[in-house]
This record gives structure tokens, C-alpha cells and sequence, in this order.
């Protein structure tokens, strides 16, 4: 147990580090590739640790030269791949581990599905038994794969390589996992794939695809991607993980008197959308576009304390900010008046069951909050008692908890808050050096 004090203004700059979901892609697509890719600024924690450990029981060759001392610096690696066919000659005997990554759990079946032949089973921690792959067995199977899952829609996965044809998949669900499996697919099968979004979801894919020369295009909601011969990625940049940055962003926010700047922060449009949510509350924050990281684009966020109101996130706006709709629920709860999230039935198949951890944590913290089918609805209280907040081993709800403890009245004692390493190692020494 931690406990997280009352304490703050916080001041001055934090590096967050780097992005977890570009990471994964970095390291899958570099592994598709056939020469030496140099990726720089690659993430250094458990989850991104797991697709380091999947790519070389494929045959990647992966060559770690740590950065410069700080994590948000991460590592720098060279990755030999073993190109868009590779896998299919040497499928490994034991289960592919993805840890408690689900990221690389959606996006490897992509690849593997392709493969002529080959079996491949992808199996992970207790909480990822317990995450949908059904979601990504259905197009991959309509596109001509073999796959099983237990109970029909649960890890272990047994993938079973196979030809495909290209699909047109409309997303049940906006999910940029289910969306670049089904493009991993599309690179290896017979004729061109289209997927359909219900709302935007991040693009990372896509933009790292085009960078390494995949034809893909994006309009209205529809992705178009023709398959390939080859991958040529060439050195990939990884920006600072805005998803990690938004705790600190969230804390300034709220502490009275708190001025800081974030830097080397991915500004990738279909990331930000808590910018605008909070600036629709009245959060005061200032979005300055810098160098590019490849095709990502990167700057600075400057924020300062503010007073809030409520708002309303309609679905639309959901999968943009998914990863942060625990820090919307937070703020709400210093805002005035009622803010209400709907279309977040998503946040049920995360590292937790978020809409639920969401709900029972805060109101144990004071909060005055109201489950919906598909979110939740806040009834700003000027702020939060304070108490204790159980992770459930979701690294994003440890790092809520801490939030919540530096702005509560009463602090917060917090269980596991070292699950934050899952997808920021550092947390604690970036939050306890904001605070000076
Ligand atoms: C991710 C997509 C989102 C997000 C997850 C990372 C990705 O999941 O919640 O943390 O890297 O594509 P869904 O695709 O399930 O919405």
C-alpha cells in the first residue's frame, strides 16, 4: 500500500516516456522488415519487454544499446528483421508469451494469420486470459484463417497459418487494435482489404505502414491497404506517450497553483482528444507543435491549474480518449456541475473492468458517481475526500489512484501502485520531481 498525500503545486518539465502503443507497432513492423531497422526512443516496461520477447522467438534479431540514463529517453535498438513471410519458417514449439500486453495479443495474429504455414500459440498473464480475441478471430477467420480460442472467444489463441483473401471489414467496435490486425493481415493477402471505423481510432498503424511503403490510404473513415512483396521500414522515431503524460497533465490541472510543461509529447490527433475535453472544462492548456518523430507528430503541452465545469463526452469522442476517460472521470469530479461519458461499454475489456474500477474507486474516494450502461455520470463535489483505491493490477487505475491522492483532501492510500511500471516505470520519480 502507498500512500499519496495532499501536496503540490507541481512545477516545472517532465519527459514522458515513450509511446507503449507505437513501441509495439515499431518492434512487429521492424520484425517485418528484411534488413537492420534502428529504432529509437523504444519503451522500456513490462508490456513493451513482451514484444521485444515475441518478435525474437520469431527470428528477429533484436540488439538493445541503452539510451541516455533517463527512461523517458528509452532504449535504443537495432531490430534484423525476418520479413513479411519470415515467421512461417520457423514456427516456435512453446506458446508466443504476451505478458500482460494486449496490444501485442490483437496485433501479432495479424501478422502470423498470413503465413502459409506454420501454428503459432499466443498465451499471457491471468488478466490478459481474460481479455476478447474474438474480436480479432472473427475478420481474420472471414479473411480465410484458421484460428481457435477458448471458450471460442478467450486466450490461448492458436493461430494456424494460412492464405487469405483481402476483406472488408466493418469495425463492430472502434478499436485500433481490431483495426491493425486486420492490416497486418491485409499486407499478406490476395487482393486489397478495407476496414471500416465506426468513429476514429488512433492511426499509428497506418502511419508507421506508409513510412516502411505499404500502399495504404485513409479517407472518411475507410482504410484502404493493398498487399505487399516487402517492408522497408527505416529508422523508427518513438515520441513521448501522451496516454502517460495525461497523469501529470490531469494532477496540474487540478492542484492549485501548478504550472508545468510536458515535452517530446506525441501530439497525434487521434491521441490528444483529452486536450479538448479538458479545455471544453475550462482546463487552461497550451499546445505547442515541435519536430516531428517520422510521420508522428510531437511538441510541448503547457498547463496550468484551472477551474473546471462539467461536460459531456459523446461517443465520438470515446475511442480517442479511451486510455484517458478514467483521468475525464477524475477531473469531473473537481468540476462543477454533472458530466456524463457515454459509449464507453469499451472500457469493460481493458486491463480491468475499467467502467466498474472507475465507478466503485472514486466513489470509495468520496466522488459522487452514477453508473450508465455504456459510462458514467459525475456530480461534481468541488474536489475528493480521499481514501483508498485498489488497482486491480491496472496500471492506469494505480496511476489514477496517485492522481487523485496529490488532489484529494484526506490523500489516498493506493494497493499496487507499482503496477504503473506495466506502462510507465518512473511514475513515481517523475509525479515526486513535478512536486520539487
Ligand atoms: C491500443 C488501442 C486501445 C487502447 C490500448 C492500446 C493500441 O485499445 O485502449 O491501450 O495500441 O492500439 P482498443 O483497440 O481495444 O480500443
Amino acid at each position: 500500500m502507498t500512500r499519496v498525500a495532499p501536496a503540490g503545486p507541481l512545477h516545472g518539465r517532465l519527459r514522458p516516456p515513450p509511446d507503449k502503443s507505437i513501441s509495439h507497432r515499431a518492434a512487429i513492423v521492424a520484425a517485418m522488415g528484411e534488413s537492420v531497422t534502428p529504432l529509437h526512443g523504444y519503451l522500456e516496461a513490462a508490456d513493451t519487454h513482451s514484444t521485444l520477447t515475441a518478435i525474437r522467438a520469431l527470428g528477429a534479431h533484436v540488439e538493445a544499446t541503452r539510451g541516455p540514463a533517463a527512461a523517458s529517453a528509452g532504449l535504443s535498438l537495432s531490430i534484423e528483421g525476418i520479413g513479411l513471410r519470415g515467421p512461417g519458417h520457423r514456427a516456435p514449439k512453446l506458446a508466443i508469451d504476451v505478458g500482460n500486453a494486449g496490444t501485442l495479443l490483437r496485433l501479432l495474429p495479424g501478422w502470423l494469420a498470413g503465413q502459409g504455414v506454420g501454428a503459432w500459440t499466443l498465451d499471457g498473464d491471468e488478466s490478459i486470459r481474460r481479455r476478447p480475441v474474438d474480436r480479432v478471430a472473427e475478420p481474420l477467420r472471414r479473411m480465410g484463417a484458421a484460428i481457435e480460442c477458448r471458450q471460442g472467444r478467450l486466450p490461448p489463441l492458436r493461430v494456424e497459418g494460412a492464405k487469405l483473401r483481402g476483406i472488408t471489414y466493418e469495425l463492430p467496435v472502434p478499436s485500433a487494435q481490431v483495426k491493425s490486425c486486420v492490416l497486418l493481415a491485409a499486407l499478406l493477402a490476395e487482393g486489397a482489404s478495407e476496414v471500416v471505423e465506426p468513429a476514429p481510432t488512433r492511426d499509428h498503424s497506418e502511419r508507421m505502414l506508409a513510412a516502411a511503403g505499404a500502399s495504404i490510404r485513409a479517407s472518411d473513415g475507410r482504410i484502404r491497404i493493398e498487399p505487399v512483396e516487402r517492408l522497408e521500414p527505416e529508422r523508427i522515431e518513438i515520441p513521448g506517450d501522451f496516454s502517460s503524460a495525461a497523469f501529470a497533465l490531469v494532477a496540474a490541472l487540478l492542484v492549485p497553483g501548478s504550472e508545468i510543461r510536458i515535452e517530446g509529447v506525441g501530439l497525434n490527433p487521434t491521441r490528444i482528444a483529452l486536450v479538448s475535453i479538458a479545455e471544453r472544462m475550462g482546463g487552461r492548456i497550451e499546445v505547442v507543435a515541435g519536430e516531428p518523430a517520422g510521420p508522428e507528430p510531437r511538441g510541448e503541452i503547457l498547463v496550468r491549474s484551472s477551474e473546471l465545469q462539467a461536460t459531456e463526452v459523446e461517443p465520438d469522442e470515446v475511442a480517442v480518449a479511451i486510455d484517458e476517460l478514467p483521468l475525464v472521470a477524475l477531473l469531473a469530479c473537481f468540476a462543477d456541475g454533472e458530466s456524463v461519458v457515454r459509449g464507453a461499454g469499451e472500457l469493460r475489456h481493458k486491463e480491468s473492468d475499467r467502467l466498474a474500477a472507475i465507478v466503485d474507486g472514486l466513489r470509495r474516494l468520496g466522488a459522487q458517481i452514477e453508473p450508465l450502461s455504456d459510462g458514467f455520470a459525475i456530480r461534481g463535489a468541488g474536489g475528493l475526500r480521499g481514501g483508498t483505491l485498489d488497482a486491480r493490477g491496472d496500471h492506469r487505475l494505480a496511476m489514477l489512484g496517485a492522481v487523485a491522492g496529490l488532489a484529494s483532501r484526506d490523500g489516498v492510500e493506493v494497493a499496487e501502485l507499482d503496477v504503473a511500471g506495466i506502462s510507465y516505470p518512473g511514475f513515481e520519480r517523475d509525479l515526486r520531481s513535478l512536486l520539487g
